[in-house]
């Protein structure tokens, strides 16, 4: 982690058990051609679709320091560009003639530039997470930085109100789609300055490989969690749709107290249930609704790990 000013940057690498599958190394690609033609690119998709971790390896692939800024509805302009932050005190006093003594004294405000500022100046790959968190009138900055690449700063910047955008500046956004909590809605300006990639849960390969690589798992312990997983999903019982993070979750607890995903393993079933079938609101608390949820649970955990569940199909690919 480097420094300039008081503002840490970060200098990623991969985390342990990083997965680069197909699917994966496609919208790395696709985002890096984007970025190379001077686009800035959002990643826009579900919670758990791996928005974040993609936009910090695209980063990563990008080769220099990455400024990570994370959306925020308390966000003003001066959140992102900077501001006056305290004063500077002066003072002189001039005693050469020793029978005459002259003193000066003068009080400036102080700037310090904040983390857009910082990453337009210097030229660093900027990850905007989650920016649709602050409020619309905080991300106007970003307009004629990514148009104009010029950065308009209040005039109280040591009379400097215009920044260059430095030419190896590069921007990542991500955000969730505009139905979830907390999420404003962006203006049509900014998000036609973007490519946005829309993204959706991953593919079966890439959450069996995450859940694999994240746990150390058996591949077919994995796969049978993710089959469940995934049919849960998409049965829709759940407010809270689950994703590759309750697969990750479920493994680990496996490992370690080295159960096996198993149809009657009392250590699977307890997790599956307290992962998976729990309810959030009230409503979802209703008795009738929360038994159909367990039962979900107990019917999947039957069909995906009884002695009779099909092969799955990385397994056979791997004996193949
Ligand atoms: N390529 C990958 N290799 C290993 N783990 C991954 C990969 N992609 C995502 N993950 C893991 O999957 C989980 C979800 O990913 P991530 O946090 O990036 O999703 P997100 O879309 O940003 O979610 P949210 O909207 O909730 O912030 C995390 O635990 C992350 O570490
Ligand atoms: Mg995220």
């Amino acid at each position: 982690m480097a420094r300039t000013d008081a503002i840490a940057v970060l200098s990623a690498r991969p985390r342990a058990g990083f997965v680069e599958t197909h699917f994966v190394r496609d919208i790395t690609e696709r985002a890096l051609s984007y970025l190379a033609s001077g686009f800035p690119v959002h990643l826009c998709g579900p919670s758990g679709s791996g928005k974040t971790t993609l936009a910090m390896h695209i980063a990563h692939r990008l080769g220099q320091p990455i400024m990570l800024i994370c959306g925020d509805d308390e966000f003003g302009t001066s959140d992102l560009v900077g501001g006056q932050n305290g004063f500077r005190r002066r003072k002189i006093i001039d005693n050469f003639v020793h029978s005459v003594l002259k003193t000066e004294e003068d009080v400036a405000q102080n700037w310090v530039d904040n983390r857009l500022t910082v990453a337009c100046r210097e030229g660093l790959s900027l990850v905007y997470d989650e920016f649709t968190r602050s409020r619309p009138e905080a991300n106007n900055v970003l307009l004629s930085v990514l148009e104009e690449k010029v950065l308009v700063l209040p005039a109280s910047r040591n009379g400097n109100s215009y920044l260059k955008v430095h030419p190896n500046f590069a921007a990542i956004f991500t955000s969730n789609p505009e139905d979830y909590a907390g999420v404003h809605k962006t203006q049509d300006a900014l998000l036609d300055r973007m490519v946005t990639i829309d993204l959706d849960y991953f593919d079966w390969e890439t959450e069996v490989t995450i859940t694999q690589s994240r746990s150390g798992i058996a591949m077919e312990d994995a796969e049978r969690i993710v089959g469940i997983v995934r049919a849960y999903r998409e049965a829709g019982v759940s407010e809270l749709a689950p994703t590759v993070r309750s697969c990750i979750m479920i493994a680990k607890v496996l490992s370690l107290r080295e159960a096996r995903a198993q149809d009657g393993d009392p250590v699977f079933m307890q997790t599956c249930l307290d992962v998976l079938a729990s309810g959030i609101s009230r409503a979802a608390k209703s008795a009738k609704k929360a038994s159909r949820r367990r039962d979900l649970v107990f019917d999947l955990v039957r069909k995906h790990c009884s002695h009779e569940a099909e092969t799955p199909v990385l397994t056979s690919l791997a004996h193949a």
